[in-house]
């Protein structure tokens, strides 16, 4: 592969362990599963290797012994080992994948010493770059059909102690650093070949390792932040401390882990002190409807770049605040969706066909076999009030079915497949046969269905409400189900929503053919993986590439991705003249601008500027001072 980066002169010589360290994994674990596959004793063999791994640990037997124990319960052969390589290949550890640059750019100080295997490991590191000639490891005896007969025991690596020797021998001429996740790489350190051991814990976590490190690294972003040797990225992930709250879903937690961010995680929601408490070193913050972030807490979230709310409302955070202190706020606002429409168009069904009644029947014994009252959805006129999200699915998913839809929403929505737009919703209401409510829960929207609406629609019309619980009258609704306007009814929201210990007291209770539920329309498996997924998405778009898009509270910027120039990202208060002082800045310091993007809501202005790569950092220093910035960050 060719060379990407200029390759630059260090004075001093990194050196790098392979397994758990440049993989995720270790090699021969791998190779345990594609050597023994099928094999009639896999399973006794794997438990055997284990021991004989922890006997070599312990220093029971040699570290040779050990090896050449494994190897022999491994059975290798070439065909084997190749496929080894390919797969370590995707196994490389994240924050190595992020650093590729590194690797090029200082490949003549940089050097692989590990006692595994060259036939595995120099595929995978001389992708990135790494000389062929700075990497040490075991070689393999093969026989003529390509099986591993043993391995070459002059070399220093099959032994105890391998590394130091292995060390000696180089006898590099300029300081040392080490990063590993084990002891056979700390034993450089200890016997005064390093100047400093690096305990690399993005895969593995050794607490005795971790005891005698110089410094602990989590991933390799630390390691060059640390020693000022950092190209992709402006700040170490690992320094990004994000904190999720009230059990979001494991896969937020494993894509935020995986982006290389100090994830901690709480299974509760935290009360305004506690989370005061924790705030002040939290960079991202992520909660669902249960943690309100108040004012008050924000006032003390001074590293806080982004809050995602996982789950779509954003009521429990005062936007104003965090808005004013630049702080991004993303939910998940189409994630759940298509669950919604699923149990609408299930509620239909079952409503049309009075399945509440005739299943409630029969758990009291009563077969009452009848077609009255009972119709098919195909041909009925589905009224949609509020074309949203939710609205506008439901919309295609009703005419796949063979229903008539009739929309009505306050704003211009364009109508898709056949759907009929009606410009009051008084149309909607005088024509449909189910009316399904999906607006949203602006104040205004309160008790817009009442008594007045009830009297416009038809006699035995279906009504369904999964959207908000205050936009229903509900005593007006119970006595039009009483007199049989209403002829089926499906709620999922309320005025008043209680906690899973309380009671459910409300005058809908008993009422015929209603099907009440606990606010679980966009409670599915499904949906609460794509929150997981979408949300870490927008933290990461925004952290790595300063874009807003779909951000709750800030301007929503797209931007494209950063190639060879620096961004400055700049929020300030909304005040004219900004824009200005920050080009005056650039102009004093001959900075060529190459691509600048600003959008400004009511309290805030958001400006990206991309500038060459070369830069004055006094620049950075005037930026920062202009009057009314808020934040100001740099991304290279
Ligand atoms: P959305 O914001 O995409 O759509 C709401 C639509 O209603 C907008 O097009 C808006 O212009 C329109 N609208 C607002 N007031 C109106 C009025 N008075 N008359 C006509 N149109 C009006 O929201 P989305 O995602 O479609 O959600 C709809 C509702 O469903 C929301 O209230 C949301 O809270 C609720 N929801 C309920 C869930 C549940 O578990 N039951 C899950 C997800 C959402």
């Amino acid at each position: 592969m060719g060379l990407l980066y200029p390759q630059m002169k260090l004075n001093k010589y990194i050196v790098i362990d392979f397994d758990s360290t440049f993989t995720k994994i270790e090699a021969f674990d791998l190779l345990a599963e594609i050597s023994l596959n099928g094999h009639p004793q896999a399973e006794e063999r794997k438990k055997k290797i284990w021991e004989i791994t922890n006997l070599g640990m312990d220093g029971s037997i040699s570290f040779r012994e050990s090896l050449e124990k494994r190897v022999e319960l491994l059975a290798p052969n070439k065909t084997h080992l190749l496929q080894l390589a390919e797969k370590l290949k995707s196994q490389v550890s994240e924050s190595f994948k992020r650093n590729r640059e590194f690797f090029q750019k200082y490949a003549d100080n940089i050097y692989v010493i590990s006692n595994g295997f060259h036939v595995f490991i120099d595929p995978v590191v001389t992708e990135f770059g790494i000389k062929a000639t700075n990497i040490f490891a075991n070689r393999f005896h093969f026989d003529e059909q390509g099986n591993v007969t043993g391995f070459d025991e002059d070399n220093p690596l099959s032994a105890n102690n391998g590394k130091v020797e292995q060390l000696k021998r180089l006898n590099l001429p300029g300081d040392v650093y080490v990063i590993g996740d084990g002891y056979t790489d700390y034993e450089i350190k200890h016997a005064g070949l390093a100047n400093k051991f690096f305990a690399f814990t993005e895969n593995v976590e050794r607490e005795n390792i971790m005891e005698k490190a110089d410094h602990i690294t989590p991933s390799l972003d630390e390691f060059l932040y640390l020693n000022k040797l950092n190209t992709a990225i402006s700040y170490p992930k690992n320094r990004i401390h994000v904190l999720l709250l009230e059990n979001v879903h494991p896969v937020a937690i494993e894509l935020m882990k995986a982006e290389g961010f100090s994830v901690e995680i709480q299974t509760a929601a935290l009360s305004e002190e506690e989370l005061i408490k924790k705030i002040k070193n939290v960079s991202v913050l992520g909660i669902r409807s249960k943690t309100q972030v108040t004012e008050k807490v924000l006032e003390h979230a001074n590293k806080l770049m982004a809050i995602g709310a996982f789950c779509i409302g954003t009521n429990q955070i005062d936007l104003q605040a965090a808005t004013k202190k630049g702080i991004a706020v993303f939910n998940a606002p189409f994630s759940n969706t298509r669950s919604v429409v699923e149990l609408v168009v299930a509620e239909m069904i079952i409503l049309m066909r009075k399945v509440v009644e005739k299943s409630n029947k029969m758990h009291a014994g009563m077969w009452d076999k009848s077609a009255a009252g009972s119709f098919e959805i195909r041909g009925k006129k589905l009224g949609i009030i509020g074309y949203g999200n939710i609205g506008a699915q439901l919309s295609v998913l009703a005419e796949s079915l063979g229903m008539k839809v009739l929309y009505y929403d306050i704003e211009e929505k364009l109508s898709l497949g056949n759907a009929t737009r009606c410009k009051t919703m008084k149309e909607v209401l005088q024509q449909a046969d189910v009316i399904s409510l999906h607006i949203d829960g602006r104040a205004a929207n309160k008790n817009i269905i009442s008594e007045r609406e009830f009297n416009l629609m038809k006699k035995g019309v279906i009504f369904i409400n999964l959207s908000r619980g205050h936009i229903v009258d509900i005593a007006a609704l119970k006595a039009n189900i009483l007199n049989e306007k209403v002829a089926g009814c499906a709620l999922d929201v309320f005025p008043h929503e209680p906690n899973n210990l309380e009671e459910f007291v409300s005058e809908l209770r008993g009422l015929p053919n209603t099907i009440l539920t606990p606010h679980i329309g966009g409670s599915t498996v499904e949906a609460q993986q794509n929150i997981g997924n979408f949300v870490p998405g927008k933290f990461m778009d925004y952290i790595n590439t300063g874009s807003t898009s779909n951000s709750v509270n800030f301007p929503n910027l797209v931007l494209p991705t950063l190639e060879n120039a620096h961004r400055l990202i700049h929020i300030h208060e909304n005040v004219p003249g900004i824009l200005a002082k920050i080009n005056k800045v650039l102009a004093d310091h001959n900075i060529n601008i190459a691509g600048q993007y600003l959008k400004t809501n009511e309290l805030i202005g958001y400006v990206i500027t991309d500038i060459d790569k070369k830069y004055n950092k006094d620049v950075i220093k005037e930026l920062r001072s202009i009057e009314h910035t808020i934040k100001f960050r740099v991304l290279y």
